[in-house]
């Protein structure tokens, strides 16, 4: 796993965890919904495909300046934030920010596989534990990502092992880390990722290596076996893709429809889909309809729906500042819009909180080489429109039973 290692930020600092963006772009299949066909006419855009960024983008907001945190609060929905210890370390006034408006915070990279057992049962939980403390401290609830991806995995875990043996590796993985972490976690990602149309199988699975070994059940061993090891924390499936229009899109939100379906009939402890919505509106096209619907499909399983890695993919918007900040801007609201009409979606996460930290200035820079504006903090720490049009979603959304 060397390889994943010591890209640098936009900074030119070193984050652990990290692996290249060449790898995650194959790994996670961005790119794959290209060409769709936009669902509003005469948008022009720099691809000329785009209709979610515009509509938005000479919009007013209508919120005064407020933490997330509390904003989300008046609706009873959990906002919060992705952050690495190293930031959060080296730049107290970041830190800070994360403490101002994040109620829930999720690590970036420290609780993944490769960080949590390098070598095989051998744990190491120096990192998780650093942000669980400052979380405790500054009064957030704390969230666990992830258990079960196949990315970011050290190079041993399921290879050159009989079936049970993968099982073992991963019920021991998931038990030890679920316990050590249990009555502090808000929730797990149990598992991440797990869904490929693209592989071919009739039940859109993933072909993982926990899938060669194990078999599809590997999916409801990791929820039996977290479910064990912490009865309190909300259980999530969490993935991608499933926020755009397009055929893509479709299948991928059929494929999760399927799975969730089957986890719930089986009796398995799935309580939550996480929706990562890292939404490019470059390359995609919006249909709030088509996720509406397929967000309460999702809920009318019994499952409440997190929003769990926010953030606006600015790779093909104009470079102008404000352009593209308004065009951001629009992006979340329309998406937020959306997503807030069902009350079954309770809680929103950023991937990331301000611009100064985004694995996007790695994953998806822009061609002309102006740092990226994904988040709704810039790198000065300055709100920008998104941070609005996030507070005006907020304030739109029906207020969620108090829990
Ligand atoms: C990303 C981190 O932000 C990067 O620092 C790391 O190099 C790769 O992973 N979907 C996920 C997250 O579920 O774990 C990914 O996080 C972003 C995409």
């Amino acid at each position: 796993m060397s390889a994943r290692r010591g890209v640098t930020n936009s900074r030119g600092a070193v984050a652990p965890g990290q692996m290249t963006r060449r790898e995650f772009v194959r790994l996670a299949g961005f790119g794959a919904a290209a060409g769709l066909v936009p669902a509003l006419a005469g948008c022009d855009s720099a691809l000329g495909n785009s209709s979610w960024a515009l509509r938005s983008a000479t919009k007013t907001f209508l919120s005064a300046f407020q933490p997330l945190k509390a904003g989300a609060g008046d609706k009873n929905i959990l906002f919060g934030a992705a952050a690495g210890q190293w930031a959060l370390q080296a730049d107290p006034a970041f830190a800070t920010q994360i403490a101002t408006h994040a109620g829930l915070l999720v690590p970036e990279n420290e609780l993944k596989w490769e960080t949590v057992e390098p070598q095989p049962d051998t744990f190491n939980f120096t990192p998780g534990d650093w942000l669980a403390d400052f979380a405790t401290q500054h009064g957030q609830k704390f969230r666990g990502h992830t258990l079960v991806w196949h990315q970011q995995l050290p190079t041993w875990a399921g290879v050159g092992v009989t079936g049970a043996e993968a099982a073992q590796q991963l019920t021991n993985h998931i038990a030890k880390t679920v316990v050590h972490y249990a009555g502090r976690m808000h929730s797990w990602d149990v598992v991440n990722e797990a869904i490929n149309p693209r592989d071919g199988r009739a039940d859109y699975l993933r072909n993982t290596v926990w899938l060669q070994t194990i078999g599809p059940d590997y999916i409801d061993l990791a929820f039996r076996t977290a479910a064990a090891a912490d009865p309190a924390a909300v259980l999530v499936y969490n993935d991608y893709g499933m926020e755009y229009d397009g055929s893509d899109a479709d299948a991928r939100r059929a494929g999760i429809l399927q799975l969730l379906t089957r986890l719930k009939a089986a009796g398995t402890p799935v309580h939550a889909l996480g929706i990562q919505a890292h939404l490019d509106p470059g390359i995609t096209s919006f249909d709030a309809g088509k996720l509406v619907t397929f967000i309460r499909a999702v809920a009318d399983l019994g499952l409440k729906i997190f929003i769990t890695e926010l953030d606006v993919i600015d790779q093909r918007l104009p470079a102008d500042v404000a352009t593209r900040d308004s065009e951001v801007a629009g992006v979340y609201a329309e998406f937020l819009g959306a997503a807030l009409q069902d009350p079954a979606v309770t809680t929103v996460l950023t991937w990331g909180l301000s611009d100064r930290y985004t694995w996007l200035s790695n994953f998806r820079p822009r061609s002309d080489g102006l740092p990226v504006r994904p988040l709704p903090l810039d790198s000065s720490f300055q709100a920008k429109p998104a941070l609005y049009a996030m507070l005006d979603a907020f304030q739109a959304a029906a207020p969620r039973p108090a829990s």
